[in-house]
């Protein structure tokens, strides 16, 4: 049997707001991922995708419900327990260059995880090395700066950082749309080696529906904080049984026209 990284259950995401009615952002969802297997979450704009990413990575406290990673329940871990987590869960999100430190080389931010978890210095760079390699930069991209290198170089190293602790499950979170279409297209073809290499579990979150098909194996689709289809990529995306996904393949396709 094929072993569960994610057991997500009964998940439920309710935001207050002041003077105004709460927002439930995330409302029973259930799902799961196993190792080596890649799943694409879409859905439209506010439809919950972000917050369930956050909520797994657990870098906001779930409302009720149940998230197990690798058969241990983080539903409720906090403080040191939840820095550890980090250790199986990644992510990467969509800016690049805002989520490394400007003050500081890509090389000492994509070694960090390593440095914190006391791995000496020479180990960290020669394994920061390495890591850059397999995410097709330069060795020289190590001494330099976030804003020295372009959009795609420095998602390359955002992927090469959330691979230092080598993690079991990485969640994208829109980590090509901020980038043009050929480097989308990169970044999605690394993604796809570096996840079956690795037999990494991958949460790949994008509103993009031809992305997620030439990269997911399976598909959720996310509607006003449900997941309202799941299924294999190939049936969600080219039969669909519900009409909201058959709505956003259209408005895709759409795009793209207008795009190209
Ligand atoms: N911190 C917050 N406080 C209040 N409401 C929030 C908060 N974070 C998210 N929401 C609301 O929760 C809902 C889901 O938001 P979320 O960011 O998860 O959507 P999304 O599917 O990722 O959208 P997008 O495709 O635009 O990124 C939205 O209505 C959003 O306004
Ligand atoms: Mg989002």
């Amino acid at each position: 049997m094929e072993q569960t990284v994610l057991r997500v259950s009964n998940l439920c995401k309710r935001f207050a707001r002041r003077g105004r009615a709460d927002v439930v952002a995330v409302d029973d969802v259930s799902f799961d991922i196993a190792a080596g297997e890649c799943v694409g979450l879409v859905g439209g704009s506010g439809s919950g995708k972000s917050t369930v990413a956050r909520l797994v990575t657990r870098l906001i406290e779930p409302t009720s419900g149940r998230i197990v990673l690798n058969g241990k329940d983080v539903t409720n871990v906090r403080g040191a327990e939840r820095r550890a987590m980090a250790k199986d869960v990644q992510m990467v999100f969509q800016s690049p260059v805002s989520s490394f430190d400007p003050r500081r080389t890509l090389g000492e931010g994509i070694g960090e995880s390593l440095r914190n978890r006391g791995v000496s210095k020479a180990d960290a760079r020669s394994r920061v090395l390495e890591l850059l390699d397999q995410c097709g930069l330069p060795a020289e991209c190590a001494d330099r700066y976030p804003r020295e290198v372009s959009g795609g170089q420095c998602q390359r190293a955002a992927i090469a950082r959330a691979l230092a602790p080598d993690p079991a499950l990485l969640i994208c979170d829109e980590a090509t749309s901020a980038l043009d279409v050929t480097v989308q297209a990169q970044i999605v073809a690394l993604l796809r080696h570096i996840q079956r290499e690795r037999g990494l579990a991958l949460l790949f979150v994008c509103h993009d529906l031809a992305l997620v098909q030439g990269l997911c194996d399976r598909v959720l689709v996310m509607r006003a904080g449900r997941i309202v289809e799941d299924g294999p990529a190939r049936t969600v995306l080219l039969s669909p049984t519900h009409d909201y996904t058959r709505q956003l393949l259209a408005a895709c396709s759409a795009s793209r026209r207008s795009d190209g």
